[in-house]
């Protein structure tokens, strides 16, 4: 019986321990065998057989009981070991999306003015004429309407042509004074290098008392504006027109590719456009009822300020889902 004891205390498995206990504890184990003799032995002797016997099955049952629990730790330490997960390795191979250019710039442009107080404020991507065209000082028929060629809905609503309209839903809901931002997906009938029928801009409208808000503000924000985004840029303001402000200008900056020289970005013009602004109307005020209010407006094209930032040249790519595009801005 001690040979058994020691197989059973130098098993360096749990199979071949269960091995073991077959060997002694199973229906043809040793033991078992043993037992079986039992009715052939005579009367007199039988108490103390099988209380020899009964001694020894609990000896060899204790260990392997015990050297089971002996076996099964080293076991679970073995397996532990091996599934051990390096938290600290690092890997090369995962791949992981990277933040799309446009809503990039969008994001950096609207901290920037969230940072100087500017609420963000939102409307509906289907507009109707009225907040679109009629209270910018549109009217019907009006040839300025043209500038955007726009998307119509069968039901006479429209695909916004640009955030514009953020400023009416906002002067219509709020009270002065008002210093909003408004970022979104804007509509146009348009496609080439240079225009995409989906496009995103940045509205910002400040509102206050008469006389409070002048063209002059509106210079010192942009200027401030553009050297925070381009750098040490020349800034340009160039009369124009636009339908809900008088005075407007178009804001140009000194090309950021040839410094000024003349590139074939610029067409050899030395400026790059990068926004519209001016003065609200007083036909914009009417049209919301503000009495004695003086603001300035701008608008922007997020994809045109992306593709300065990041040198891109075709403004469709943005749009192609390329991942080799996609992938150099991680
Ligand atoms: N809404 C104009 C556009 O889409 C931009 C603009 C906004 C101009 C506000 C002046 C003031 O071209």
């Amino acid at each position: 019986m001690t040979q058994w004891l020691e197989k059973i205390n130098s098993a360096n498995s749990l199979e071949s321990l269960e091995t073991l206990r077959v060997e002694t504890l199973g229906k043809k184990g040793v033991l078992t065998l043993e037992f079986a003799k039992m009715k052939d032995i005579p009367g007199p002797d039988k108490k103390a057989f099988a209380e020899n016997l009964n001694r020894q099955k609990a000896e060899i049952t204790e260990a392997l009981e015990a050297k089971k629990i002996i076996l099964e730790k080293v076991a679970l330490e073995a397996k532990l070991k091996e599934e051990k997960i390096d938290v600290t390795k690092f890997n090369n191979e995962l791949s992981t999306g990277s933040v799309h250019p446009v809503s990039f710039t969008m994001d950096r442009i609207v901290q920037y003015f969230q940072n100087l107080n500017f609420a963000v404020e939102e409307g509906p991507l289907v507009e109707d004429d009225f907040h679109n065209f009629e209270a910018l000082n549109l009217p019907k028929y009006h040839p300025a309407r043209d500038m955007q060629d726009t998307f119509y809905n069968k039901d006479y609503t429209l695909l916004r042509t640009h955030t514009s309209p953020v400023q009416i839903r906002t002067m219509l809901s709020q009270k002065t004074p008002i210093r909003m931002i408004a970022p979104g997906t804007v509509f146009r009938r348009d496609f080439d290098l240079t225009h995409t029928p989906m496009f995103h801009q940045i509205e910002a409208l400040v509102v206050d008392e008469a006389d409070k808000i002048s063209f002059a503000n509106l210079k010192h924000v942009l200027v401030e504006f553009l050297h925070h985004m381009f750098g040490e840029v020349d800034v340009r303001f160039r009369p124009s027109f636009f339908p809900f402000t008088e005075p407007s200008a178009e804001v140009d900056i000194s090309c950021v590719f040839c410094k000024g020289k003349g590139c074939r970005v610029c067409s050899q013009t030395g400026w790059l456009e990068v926004l519209g602004c001016g003065v609200v109307d007083q036909n914009v005020f009417d049209s919301v009822g503000y009495k004695n209010k003086s603001g300035y407006a701008f608008g922007l094209g997020v994809e045109r300020f992306a593709m300065l930032i990041h040198n891109i040249g075709d403004l469709r790519s943005l749009f192609e889902s390329d991942l080799r595009l996609l992938g150099q801005f991680k």
